[in-house]
């Protein structure tokens, strides 16, 4: 356990805390990784970077900070560093894998549109999904006058003629569906390799679909730790950071 940021300053106050044989009284001193950091007698490693893996959870939304709504880096904490941000974008609404950090080369390529790093999604649609939705989305959907989404992998799960609770209770807070799901309901997976705004839920509302659920369970050739519940998350391990930079 390092201790929470308060907790740290107050030790190098203190003076618990040597760089490079230095008794280091200042917590904003700027250090690399090169430096020898001895902290109450052990060496420590400075890290440049941090990777996190969250299991986003419903109604929070995916920026830094806003005066009005809860945020996924306020689930972090105060005790989080400050240059943190999360790759990319999930909608209030959508759970499931966001990656945080703080390296921004490595964001910038995931995020590249050049890159067509994998996404892929589970939704629960309203209506039933057929081969021809599935031919569609190979081919390409168009969303907007002038864009057609690439082509993506639509699978079918399961489809059921009612909506039990558990369908949306599975995701929490998950919306239920405006109407009665009388058509039923497809549980889907779906892979994308770009990253429009609203790009799931514009793919199903051209093919006359709603989306009444939807979480990310795979990004990069990462996939979602079944063992995060909402709203919790975690670093990622070395083998997680390795896929990371092998899809970009
Ligand atoms: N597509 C959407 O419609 N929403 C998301 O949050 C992610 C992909």
């Amino acid at each position: 356990n390092r201790g929470t940021r308060k907790e740290l300053k107050e030790k190098i106050k203190k003076g618990s805390v040597t760089v490079n044989g230095q008794v280091c009284s200042d917590p904003g001193q700027a250090v690399t990784d090169t430096d020898e950091i001895v902290f109450d007698g052990k060496i420590v490693k400075y890290y440049k970077y941090e990777y996190y893996m969250m299991n986003k959870p419903w109604g929070v939304i995916t920026a830094t900070e806003d005066h009005r709504q809860k945020t996924v880096l306020d689930i972090l904490g105060a005790d989080r560093r400050k240059d943190l941000f999360p790759v990319g974008r999930l909608d209030k609404d959508t759970v499931g894998l966001l990656l945080i950090t703080n390296d921004g080369k490595l964001s910038h390529r995931l995020l590249s549109p050049k890159k067509h790093v994998d996404k892929e999604y589970y939704a629960l649609i309203d209506g039933k999904i057929t081969e021809k939705e599935i031919a569609a989305f190979k081919k390409g959907v168009r969303i907007e006058d002038d864009f057609t989404a690439l082509p993506a992998e639509l699978e079918l799960l399961t489809y059921r003629n009612k909506a039990v609770e558990n369908d949306f209770l599975c995701l929490r807070k998950s919306k239920a569906p405006k109407s009665d799901l009388q058509d039923g309901v497809s549980e889907i997976r779906v892979t994308i390799r770009e990253g429009k705004f609203h790009q799931i839920k514009k793919m199903f509302k051209s093919c006359q679909n709603e989306v009444c659920t939807l979480k990310r369970i795979a990004f990069a050739g990462i996939e979602l730790d079944q063992k995060l519940a909402l709203g919790e998350y975690r670093d990622l391990t070395s083998t997680e950071l390795i896929t990371l930079f092998k899809h970009c």
